[in-house]
């Protein structure tokens, strides 16, 4: 057993508390190699912004467990070395299992979700307690889900979204022992999360998708005053990206995301943790994709994955200061 906090990271509590009382959001944002990982350490750094590293079982598996612990602890040394000590919190994400929580405690893990939304309730109830209860006996925070997102969450696809139903997040709270929860109100994984025939269009000809379901959050929040609440599927879908990587051999249809004035409005609310996956993986094949085009004698990669490195840094220093308010916080 490797203990998160030999490793020089926090648990997700101390800093939800505080993104709470100042009405901001921590990012948490995905990784699976070095130049992401480089880029959220510099880019949060430089903006003092403290940080969720959030792994999901897939990027687990591709990254490989013991490296994993490894480059979260030199994620923590790097920042250091950087010159200053941001708070770097490492998460499971999307956790299907009591075993799969458990062993990434075990290696040095400091928080985990165990995402048992798929399930019926009281099934979602009995797992979610079950792995609260070891994970806090590590200190470990356990982030829980209620409602479905629609889309594709690893490998199980919803078609719609089954919003979360605030009736019952008092009593999976008290019953679980949870310390943060995912909520459905509209947010959905991967780059297409409308459908153009969704969304209408503005003055500009832009398409706008139709508001997250301020009401339903505002309605748990009633409940539940003062609970960290999570959102999941919250990238933005850059079009300047999009049009990069399509103009340089991509076929991205359709691609739309969750307009940025929404995400502020809800890091401002008792949303403390905002999940952004997807617009790293568009910056890094924008950028990618350009070189490859532009300039096809290249063939070292420290020449593309450099500049994808750059992208993803720029993107995720505007998110944390523009977007979820956290810069200046660490
Ligand atoms: O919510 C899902 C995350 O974007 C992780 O995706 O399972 O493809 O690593 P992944
Ligand atoms: P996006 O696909 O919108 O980036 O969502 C990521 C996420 O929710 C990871 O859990
Ligand atoms: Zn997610």
């Amino acid at each position: 057993m490797i203990h998160y906090k030999d490793l020089g990271l926090v648990n997700s509590r101390e800093i939800f508390k505080k993104a709470m009382d100042g009405r901001y959001a921590i990012p948490a944002f995905n990784f699976n190699n070095m130049e992401q990982l480089q880029a959220i350490i510099s880019a949060c750094v430089e903006e003092r912004s403290p940080v969720i590293l959030q792994v999901s079982s897939g990027a687990r598996k591709y990254a490989n467990e013991t490296l994993l612990r490894y480059m979260a602890q030199g994620a923590v040394e790097y920042a250091k070395e950087l010159g200053y000590n941001i708070p770097i919190v490492l998460h499971l994400d999307h956790g299907n299992s009591f075993e799969l929580c458990k062993s990434c405690i075990e290696f040095g893990f400091s928080s985990v979700m165990i995402d048992g939304s798929h399930l019926p309730y009281n099934e979602n109830e009995a797992l979610t307690k079950k792995v609260v209860e070891y994970a806090h006996q590590h200190d470990v925070t356990v982030e829980g889900e209620l409602g479905v997102l629609a889309g594709v969450e690893d490998d199980v696809a919803a078609e719609h979204h089954t919003y979360t139903r605030p009736e019952e997040v008092e009593d999976f709270l008290n019953k679980t022992g949870v310390d943060s929860l995912a909520i459905s109100i509209g947010t959905s994984h991967g780059a297409n999360k409308f459908k153009p025939e969704q969304c209408t269009r503005n003055a500009e000809g832009i398409l706008v998708p139709p508001p997250l379901r301020f009401d339903i959050l505002e309605e748990i929040e009633k409940r539940i005053p003062g609970f960290p609440i999570v959102l999941h599927g919250s990238s933005s879908v850059p079009q300047d990206k999009v049009a990069i990587i399509n103009k340089y051999g991509g076929a991205l249809k359709d691609a739309i995301g969750i307009p940025e004035g929404q995400l502020r409005k809800a890091a401002a609310s008792s949303v403390c943790k905002i999940n952004i996956d997807s617009d790293g993986r568009l910056a890094m094949t924008a950028a990618i994709r350009e070189v490859f085009a532009l300039q096809p004698a290249e063939f070292d990669p420290r020449k593309y994955l450099g500049p994808a490195r750059d992208s993803l840094k720029e993107l995720y220093r505007h998110k944390v200061k523009d977007v979820l308010g956290s810069a200046g916080k660490a």
